[in-house]
Order: structure tokens, then C-alpha cells, then sequence
């Protein structure tokens, strides 16, 4: 029979530590979240409903979103051991920059809808730890007040060109001026995309007290005290709207995008030009020989075509096309650090990111913009290690294979 005896003070002191008091209410939610998904259920809890269904979800039955999701989370990673890696170096060259991490903040529209604190916050997280942000044409921050916010951030700007090629002009010259060093031209979205969650949530810009919002405001005081405190919603390249979410895309949205746009876009701005939103190999190759610097294989999160094809796996092809001519980038479905490091090892120069810090800063604001960027580190340099290797450079399309 087991021997039994009563322990003494000293083992149980060992044993009762208290968990150190967080005084701050946001760091101590936030210290909960331990992954992308946390910081997500979090966000759904602070959020009035048609802004975290706005955020949270994609066009039509949100296949597209689901599929890319699915296929980050079918790769299948092969370590190499004993390889020594107490050391791990996570950044890499963007476009002729150092970044710390090889993933930016992607451009996301109404920004401050999400959380009162908006783009400022995630610029500054940017610039806090040296990864680029990128500014939306729908961004609630103007171009100048987000360059204010975090003056050595690296930062990009996004473009929708709209039939008035002047207005367009004008977004690029401003954003050249404020220190915007490349330019992400998006060019998915002739049309916009059927984002049914924000049909039936009736969701407009700004948004609206009915009867429904109003009593949804009753369980996010918070939110609400927070929206009505602060500067209203205003564009970077609109100064008033009032209407839905999709009279508002259709109006900015122009049908007869073209290659003709593209040049003219080229022709126009100095700096580096991505175009964000190819979904083939032929285009990639098109726009390159347009001038693109790089290539953003993206379907916008899931939020335009439906069914469209998955990112991650046109990386192989696209490299294949594009060879050294420009840098190949992707985005959609990112949620955690394994899926960066699965990108990288594909052969990506980059990742964007959109949802995964829009829960967070849903969930916390600025703080919770950084308790994600510090999840996916974290994340990172596990899956890094646990691979064997060291550096971003020594990722090899054999660590990571899509099944
Ligand atoms: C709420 C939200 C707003 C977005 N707004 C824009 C935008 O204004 N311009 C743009 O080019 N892409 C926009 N996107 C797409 C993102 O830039 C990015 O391509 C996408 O979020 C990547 O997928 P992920 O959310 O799964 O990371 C938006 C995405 C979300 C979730």
C-alpha cells in the first residue's frame, strides 16, 4: 500500500503561487487568448453583432474562405532534428525591406467600425514590431492621420480605382507625400462581392440605431459609448456616406477595370506597385509584364467570388511563372503561425494578414492587435524550431507539403 504523510509548509508554498494580478481588465481578457481562435470568441463577445458578422464573415455559402482555411490546415510539415536551433530569425526581406515577420497588416475597410481605437492602433502595432501595415482606400483614418499615428511604421496603401481616374490621382499623391512607400492595387472587386451576413444584418455606413442595433447596443454599451465618442466614420477617399455596405462598394467599384487601369496606375506611382487579388497564373504573368513588383494571390479574404480558387495552392504554379521577375505574396485563411511558416516554406516572399488582427483588435484594441502579433510569433518560432530550421531563407517547399 502506498505510504501516506502530511506535506510540509515548505512544499506548499512551492506548490500555492498565485497567478500575477493584471490590473489592466483589457490585458487580463486578453492574456486568456492563447490563439487566433480565442482572440476570436473574445472579439464575437465585444462586438455588436453586424460589425463582427461584417468582419467575420464572406461572400455567398463563404466556400472560398473555408477552402483556403482547410487547405492551411491540411499541409503536412516534415522536420529535419537535430539541427540546433536555440536561435531563430524570423524576418526577411519585403520588396528590398527588412520586416521582422514575414507577414504584414492587410488593408482592411471601416476599420474603426471594428474598434473604436482603428487603424492608429494597428499602425502603431506595425511600427512597435517592425512589420508593415497597409492603409485601405475604405480606411475610417485618413491617409495622414494614420502616417501621424506611427511615422516610422512601414507603410503601404491600397487602392481601389474608380472610374474618376482624377480622384484616384489624387489618393496616390497624398499617400506618396505622407510616406507610403508601395502601393497595393486591388483588383478583385469589379463588382462587389455578395456578403449575405451583412444583407441580413441590414448593416449600413454609418451604422444605423433601428430597433435591432438599438437593443443589440444594450449588450455592447462599450461599443457604442465608444462609436458615438469619437470622430465619426469618415473614408480616406470619401467624405460622407450614407447608405449599406454594398451601395457604398458598388459606388467605389468600377466595372470596367483593365489592363489599360493597371498601366496608368504604373504610370502614376513612384514607389513599388503589388497587385492584390490574382487568382491565376496567367494573370500573374500579365500584370508582371505590366510592371507589378509583386503579385498578391489573394480572393479577398473570401469576400468577393465564392468557390474561387484557394491561394496557397496557385503558390507552386506562380513561382513556377514568375520566377525572378517579381515577388509572389498570398493571403486568405492565415490564422496562425504554422500557416505563415507553411507559406514561407511554399515559396511566398510574404503573407498578409486580415482577419486574424481584426479579432484581435475586436477583442482589445491596440493591445489585442499585439496579443496577436505575439500569438503568431510565438507560433512561428515553434513550428520553426520543431522543423529544424533556423532562419525563413532555410524553409523548403519539402517542409511543408498541401495534401
Ligand atoms: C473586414 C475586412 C475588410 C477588408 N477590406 C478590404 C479593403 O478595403 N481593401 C482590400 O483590398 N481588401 C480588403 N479586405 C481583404 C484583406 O485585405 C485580405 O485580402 C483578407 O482579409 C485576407 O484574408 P484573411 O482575412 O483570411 O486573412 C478586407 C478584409 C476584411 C476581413
Amino acid at each position: 500500500m502506498t505510504k501516506r504523510r502530511l506535506p510540509k509548509p515548505s512544499e506548499l508554498k512551492q506548490i500555492l503561487r498565485p497567478k500575477p494580478i493584471v490590473l489592466n481588465p483589457t490585458e487580463r481578457r486578453l492574456a486568456g487568448a492563447h490563439t487566433i481562435a480565442d482572440l476570436r470568441m473574445l472579439a464575437r463577445k465585444r462586438t455588436p453583432r453586424a460589425a463582427f458578422d461584417y468582419t467575420d464573415g464572406a461572400a455567398e455559402l463563404e466556400d472560398s474562405l473555408r477552402r483556403a482555411r482547410q487547405a492551411f490546415r491540411s499541409v503536412e510539415f516534415h522536420p529535419n532534428v537535430l539541427r540546433g536551433v536555440s536561435d531563430v530569425d524570423t524576418s526577411v526581406s519585403i520588396l528590398g525591406k527588412r520586416s521582422a515577420l514575414p507577414f504584414a497588416f492587410a488593408p482592411t475597410g471601416f476599420t474603426r467600425m471594428m474598434n473604436h481605437e482603428g487603424e492608429a492602433a494597428v499602425a502603431r502595432v506595425a511600427q512597435r514590431n517592425d512589420i508593415p501595415f497597409s492603409l485601405s482606400t475604405m480606411a475610417t483614418t485618413s491617409i495622414e492621420d494614420a502616417a501621424a499615428a506611427a511615422p516610422d511604421a512601414r507603410k503601404w496603401f491600397q487602392l481601389y480605382v474608380w472610374r474618376d481616374h482624377g480622384a484616384g490621382e489624387d489618393l496616390m499623391n497624398r499617400a506618396w507625400a505622407a510616406g507610403y512607400d508601395t502601393l497595393l492595387l486591388t483588383v478583385d472587386t469589379p463588382v462587389a462581392g455578395a456578403r449575405l451576413r451583412d444583407v441580413r444584418n441590414g448593416l449600413t455606413i454609418p451604422p444605423a440605431l433601428t430597433l435591432k442595433t438599438f437593443l443589440d447596443g444594450a449588450t455592447h454599451p462599450a461599443w457604442w459609448f465608444n462609436l458615438l465618442t469619437t470622430e465619426p466614420l469618415t473614408f480616406a477617399s470619401l467624405s460622407h456616406f450614407d447608405g449599406t455596405v454594398a451601395e457604398l462598394l458598388n459606388k467605389l467599384f468600377d466595372p470596367t477595370l483593365n489592363f489599360d487601369d493597371l498601366d496608368w496606375v504604373r504610370a502614376t506611382w513612384p514607389g513599388k506597385l503589388v497587385v492584390k487579388g490574382i487568382q491565376n497564373v496567367s494573370d500573374a504573368r500579365d500584370v508582371v509584364k505590366h510592371g507589378a513588383d509583386a503579385v498578391l494571390l489573394s480572393n479577398h479574404g473570401g469576400r468577393q467570388l465564392d468557390r474561387a480558387p484557394t491561394p496557397i495552392e496557385l503558390l507552386t504554379p506562380t513561382l513556377d511563372a514568375v520566377g525572378d521577375d517579381a515577388e509572389v505574396w498570398v493571403d486568405t485563411g492565415i490564422l496562425s503561425g504554422g500557416d505563415i511558416v507553411a507559406a514561407m516554406a511554399r515559396g511566398a516572399s510574404a503573407c498578409l494578414i486580415g482577419r486574424a488582427f481584426l479579432y484581435g483588435l475586436m477583442a482589445g484594441g491596440e493591445r489585442g492587435v499585439q496579443r496577436t502579433v505575439d500569438i503568431l510569433r510565438t507560433e512561428m518560432v515553434r513550428t520553426m524550431q520543431l522543423l529544424g530550421v533556423r532562419t525563413i531563407a532555410d524553409l523548403q517547399p519539402t517542409h511543408a507539403t498541401l495534401r
